[in-house]
């Protein structure tokens, strides 16, 4: 129970339907992919145009602005603690097949206790699942891959919290959950 309850406080998996876009696939796999410098990731934008085919993206964009992007990191690397210095939340989903290692680790007591130290939780990230990710909740990702390692990641122009953005969902859960149970139902 406790480890749940930190963990809420740095991700949460939504609960709808996996999300397999062909698209961002493709992307990663296509050698003339132009990948330019974005905190000393490699990104690529997502064009919000392929997002709105899925239904929760297109049912968020009615409400918020934002834009995605694809980050790639290397292999046998990792990306130091930090807290986003721009963005407070996002949505994050990892991008690579099941047997790809990486790590994407949180920690809640950085800097608070005296010493070099920290705890951490893992968001162990489920095939084609988007998770709500807060930015503002110390994070580092190491690559132990033999390959990259692409996530993508979404965030909005809007500046909000990772607190009221989970509000927003749960305030409006009938709508976006109902919506996706509907296209469901009508694709069986
Ligand atoms: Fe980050």
């Amino acid at each position: 129970m406790l480890k749940y309850k930190q963990e809420i406080k740095a991700f949460y998996e939504l609960p709808i339907s996996d999300y397999v876009e062909p698209v961002l696939y493709q992307i990663i796999l296509e050698a003339g992919t132009p990948w330019r410098d974005y905190y000393q990731f490699k990104v690529k934008e997502v064009n919000n145009v392929i997002l709105d085919r899925d239904p929760f993206f297109k049912w968020l964009s009615s409400h918020y602005e934002f834009k995605a992007g694809i980050c790639r990191l290397p292999m046998d690397t990792c990306y130091d603690w930090h807290k986003d210095s721009d963005r407070d939340v996002s949505i994050s989903m990892l991008l690579n097949n099941k047997n790809h290692h990486s790590h994407c680790l949180f920690s809640l007591d950085r800097n608070i206790k005296e010493g070099i130290t920290n705890n951490f939780i893992e968001l162990e990230y489920k095939p084609n699942r988007r998770y709500v990710f807060n930015n503002q909740v110390d994070h580092t990702v190491l690559n132990f891959d033999t390959g990259y390692r692409y996530q993508l990641t979404l965030e909005f122009k809007e500046k909000f919290t990772y607190d009221n953005f989970l509000i927003f969902l749960e305030k409006n859960k009938k709508k976006w959950i109902r919506k996706l149970e509907n296209i469901e139902h009508v694709s069986l």
